[in-house]
């Protein structure tokens, strides 16, 4: 796991906006359509704003396909859902072909429907692995202060799905259900970014990767679910701020 510390947020979402640039135009130069998977919260803003400001990127768009590692199980017009968060920042300011944008929801109050649908639409539109595993070019992830990344939460079922690879979860500390990629499609992805940001975030970072933190293989039992995105060992990358990283003892950018 590669770890970077950036003086602010600005500049966390200016690197996160470059890094994903990067990628896309590798992706789109060996296979001609770049696919980018989303997160919600608030960090995705300020990344979704160094893009559009980034001239490189807006010729990237018509080769650019949206997904979404989660979202709530809400309509697109509701202020938590993460396609909207997109559309308001992103989608439409970038002008997106509406054919680019895959939402995981199609307004079937049938969650389950809503996972197999999208689980369906991954397997077909995007390229697939050794192991037969659609492969999200970027996988953009935060981390809540619980340690939960996409909507996989400590200690809810998802989290030990090893089959699907896309789910209605239960999240019984916010007495909700979401919808979320689960471990082994983000795993899969050729480039994992997780992007933290805030004090709020110190104090868990630096549970994780505190001195007692060897790094080591994880272990669903004790890890967070965030330490268990580990892509193929040396595709993943955490971009953080001084005010995340305030308990760890890393070099600094
Ligand atoms: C969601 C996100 C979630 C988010 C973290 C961090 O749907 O809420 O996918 O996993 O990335 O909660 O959120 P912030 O960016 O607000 O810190």
């Amino acid at each position: 796991m590669n770890v970077v510390v950036f003086r602010s947020e600005e500049e966390n979402a200016r690197a996160a906006a470059r890094l994903i640039i990067e990628r896309g135009i590798e992706a789109v130069r060996e296979r001609g359509i770049f696919h980018i998977a989303l997160s919600g919260g608030s960090t995705p803003v300020r990344i979704y704003k160094a893009l559009l400001a980034d001239p490189i990127f807006a010729a990237l768009v018509p080769k650019t396909h949206l997904w979404w590692g989660d979202d709530r199980a809400v309509g697109h017009e509701h202020n938590d859902s993460n396609v909207k968060l997109a559309v308001e920042h992103l989608i439409a300011p970038a002008h997106f072909p509406y054919v680019n944008v895959h939402p995981p929801l199609s307004g079937n109050a049938d969650l389950e429907a809503e996972a197999m649908r999208y689980e369906a639409q991954l397997r077909k539109y995007l390229p697939a692995d050794a192991n037969g595993l659609p492969i999200i070019d970027v996988q953009l992830l935060g981390m809540g202060d619980d340690g939960h990344t996409a909507s996989l939460f400590p200690g809810t079922k998802a989290l030990a799905e090893r089959e699907r690879l896309f789910v209605a979860n239960e999240v019984p500390q916010l007495k909700t259900r979401r919808l979320t990629m689960t471990l082994p499609m983000l795993n899969a992805s050729r480039q994992i970014l997780v992007a933290i940001t805030g004090a709020k975030k110190a104090a868990r970072l630096g549970e994780i990767m505190g001195t007692e933190n060897t790094g080591g293989t994880p272990d669903p039992a004790t890890d967070y679910p965030v330490e268990l995105v580990v892509g193929n060992g040396s595709n993943v990358t955490w971009f953080l701020d001084e005010a995340a990283a305030a308990e760890i003892d890393i070099p600094r950018s």
